[in-house]
C-alpha cells in the first residue's frame, strides 16, 4: 500500500482550530455533564452513556469500552479510516482549508486512482451500448450515472492512455497483456472513500462466460474488505445508522433506483470478518436480505454468525423463494419496501425458517443456527443464553445437551478482551508528564511493567512531545491510553507520591549497577527519604545525573 503523508505541523494546526465537541456531534447527539459531555458509546452497544468529551482536554474516552483518543483519531475509527483520510475528513467537518503542501501523497496511488476514475468515465462515455440492456434490467441513466455503468470496447486498452502499470493494477490488463475486460458491462468498483480501484464486468451476451469477472486484488483493491455500494451510499449510512447487506452487485444498483439507500454487498464472495468489522462501525443492526432460496437460507444463518460474533444484532428480510433484491425490485416494488419497513430479528426468523422446513432438513438447519448463535458467547453472553433457551424451548431439545453440542468456548485472553491491567502509579506517573512536571532523573523504560506505559514514556523522551492530543495523533495505538491517563481523577498529593514510587524504582535499578561504595550511600538514602515521602528531596536527585 502507497503511503500517504500529512505533516505533524498541520495536524496540530487543525488540531488547535477545532473543538471536539463540534466534530463528535457532527456524528453522535452529546449531552451535557458538568465539565463534560457524554453520549451512548458508538464503539460497543450500551444503554446508559459511558462515553465521555472533555471540552477542556479536547478528549473523549469510553469508560465502558476503554477506546479513547482526541477529535481526529475518532473520526478515524468512527468512519474506519487511515489517519491521513481523518485528517481531511475533519478539516472538512470543520471547514478548515486544507493547505496542498500540508499533504503529500503516495504519488503511485495517486495515480492508479485517477487512472480509475478516468477509466471509469471513459467506459461511462459507451454507455450507449448497455442503455437497452440496462432499461430491461430497471436502471435508469441516473442511476447508471451514480455508479458510473459503462460498456469496454475492444481496443479499449490502447484508447485509454493509461500507463501499462496502473492498467495491470486496476486488472484491465490481463498477465498476458490482453483486454481483460472485452465487450462487458462494467461496473467500476469504488473503494469506501470513493477512489475506482477495480472493475467487474458482466457478460452481455448469452453464452458469454463467466457471468461476472472482476479485477484480481492489488494493493489498492481488497475482496474480503470492500463492499459494493458502500461509498454512495455513505453519508445516508452515516447518519441513519443503517445498512442492508445484500449478494449481489444489481441488488445494490436495483434498490437504489428504488430509493432504497445504505444497500451494500460484497465483492462476489460471501460477508467477511472485515466486512462485518467494518460495517459495525455504523450500524448495531444491519438487515440481511439474501436470495429466497436454500442457498440464501444458508448465507443468512452463516452472515448472522459473523454478525453476532462482533456483537451487532441483525435483522432479516425473507424475500419470497425464488427471488433476489433486484428481481424483486421489478417485478414487485412495493412488496419489497413493505418487507423492508418491517425486518425481523434474526432469532425470530430462524426459528420460523427451520418450523417451515420439512423435518428431514429441521436438524441441520438448526444446528446451523445454534452454531451462529454460538457467536455471541463471549460478547454477550446474556443474549447467548436467551437465544439458546429460545431455541430448546421452540424445538423441544433439552438446553444442556445443546449446549454440548457447540464448540467448547474459547479463552478470553484468544478473543482477545483481556487487555494488559497497568499499575495506577505508571498511569499518574504518566499523567505528570504529560502535565509538564519536569523529571529530576532520566528513567529507564525497563522498569515499568506495562509495556505501553514504557512504549508511550520512550516516545515521549525521544521526541519531547509531551502535548496530549499530538501525541495521539503521532501514536494512535496509545490514544485510549493517554485519554485514561487524562480522565484519571487524581489528587496533586496523590501524583506527587506516585511519581516517587516510580522514581524510587529508577534509583533501585540504577543501585543493582553502581560499585562505588559512596554512590551506593547516597543513592540509599534518596531511596529511603522517597519512600518516607519526601517529595523535596527530588531537588536533590538532579545531582545524581
Ligand atoms: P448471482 O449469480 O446471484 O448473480 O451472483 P446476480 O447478482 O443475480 O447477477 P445478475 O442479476 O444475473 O446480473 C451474485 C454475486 O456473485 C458474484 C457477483 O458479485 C454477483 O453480483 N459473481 C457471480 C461472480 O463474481 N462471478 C460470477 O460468475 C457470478
Ligand atoms: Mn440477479
Amino acid at each position: 500500500m502507497g503511503s500517504s503523508k500529512v505533516s505533524h505541523s498541520f495536524v496540530q494546526e487543525l488540531l488547535s482550530r477545532i473543538d471536539i465537541v463540534d466534530i463528535i456531534s457532527h456524528y453522535l447527539t452529546l449531552k451535557q455533564s458538568g465539565r463534560n459531555f457524554v453520549a451512548l458509546c458508538p464503539f460497543h452497544p450500551e444503554k446508559t452513556p459511558s462515553f465521555v468529551v472533555s471540552p477542556e482536554k479536547q478528549i473523549f474516552k469510553c469508560f465502558g469500552c476503554g477506546v479513547g483518543g482526541n477529535a481526529i483519531t475518532f473520526v478515524q475509527q468512527y468512519e474506519n479510516l487511515s489517519f491521513f483520510e481523518a485528517v481531511k475528513r475533519v478539516a472538512e467537518i470543520a471547514g478548515v482549508e486544507l493547505p496542498r503542501e500540508a499533504f503529500s501523497e503516495d504519488s503511485s496511488t495517486v495515480e492508479v486512482e485517477e487512472a480509475g476514475l478516468k477509466a471509469a468515465r471513459y467506459f461511462y462515455s459507451h454507455y450507449e451500448r448497455v442503455e437497452d440492456y440496462l432499461l430491461e434490467r430497471g436502471v435508469d441513466r441516473k442511476t447508471a450515472e451514480k455508479f458510473l455503468l459503462g460498456y469496454a470496447p475492444p481496443g479499449y486498452l490502447r484508447e485509454l492512455k493509461i500507463k501499462d502499470e496502473a492498467l495491470t493494477q486496476l486488472g484491465l490488463k490481463s498477465s498476458k497483456g490482453r483486454e481483460f475486460f472485452r465487450e462487458r458491462l462494467i461496473i467500476p468498483i469504488f473503494n469506501h472513500s470513493g477512489k475506482v480501484v477495480a472493475f467487474a464486468g458482466r457478460a452481455l451476451k448469452e453464452g458469454q462466460e463467466p457471468k461476472y469477472i472482476n479485477s484480481p486484488e492489488s494493493s489498492l483493491f481488497k475482496k474480503n474488505s470492500t463492499l459494493y455500494g458502500f461509498y454512495q451510499s455513505k453519508e445516508f449510512i452515516l447518519k441513519k445508522r443503517k445498512a442492508i447487506i445484500v449478494e449481489g452487485y444489481f441488488d445494490v444498483i436495483s434498490l437504489f433506483r428504488l430509493s432504497v439507500y445504505g444497500v451494500v454487498a460484497p465483492m462476489g464472495t460471501s460477508l467477511t470478518e472485515n466486512h462485518v468489522r467494518f460495517l459495525k462501525r455504523y450500524t448495531h443492526s444491519p438487515i440481511l436480505m439474501f436470495d429466497g432460496d436454500s442457498a440464501g437460507r444458508k448465507a443468512t444463518i452463516r452472515s448472522a454468525g459473523i454478525l453476532f460474533k462482533f456483537g451487532a444484532e441483525p435483522l432479516v428480510v425473507q424475500l419470497p423463494d425464488g427471488e433476489d433484491p433486484d428481481s424483486m425490485a421489478r417485478s414487485s416494488p412495493d412488496l419489497l419496501k413493505e418487507l423492508l419497513s418491517r425486518p425481523i430479528p434474526f432469532i425470530d426468523w430462524a426459528v420460523e425458517t427451520v418450523k417451515s422446513l420439512p423435518s428431514v432438513e429441521r436438524p441441520e438447519l438448526l444446528r446451523q443456527v445454534a452454531l451462529a448463535v454460538a457467536e455471541l458467547r463471549d460478547i454477550n453472553p446474556f443474549l447467548f443464553k436467551d437465544y439458546l433457551s429460545r431455541l430448546s424451548a421452540e424445538f423441544g431439545i433439552d438446553e444442556t445437551w445443546l449446549k454440548s453440542q457447540l464448540p467448547r468456548v474459547r479463552r478470553r485472553e484468544e478473543s482477545g478482551l483481556s487487555e494488559e491491567p497497568i499499575p495506577i502509579y505508571e498511569k499518574a506517573f504518566l499523567r505528570a508528564l504529560l502535565e509538564g512536571v519536569a523529571l529530576p532523573v532520566e528513567v529507564s523504560p525497563n522498569i515499568f511493567v506495562s509495556q505501553k506505559v514504557a512504549k508511550l514514556y520512550s516516545l515521549i523522551s525521544q521526541t519531547g512531545e509531551r502535548d496530549a492530543t499530538a501525541l495521539q495523533t503521532l501514536y494512535p495505538e496509545l490514544s485510549a491510553l493517554i485519554s485514561d491517563v487524562l480522565f484519571m481523577e487524581i489528587s496533586e498529593e496523590e501524583l506527587r507520591r506516585y511519581v516517587c514510587r516510580v522514581l524510587v524504582k529508577e534509583l533501585e535499578r540504577r543501585l543493582k549497577r553502581v560499585s562505588d561504595i559512596s554512590e551506593k550511600v547516597t543513592l540509599k538514602k534518596l531511596v529511603f527519604e522517597l519512600k518516607k515521602g519526601n517529595f523535596e528531596i527530588v531537588e536533590q536527585l538532579q545531582t545524581i545525573n
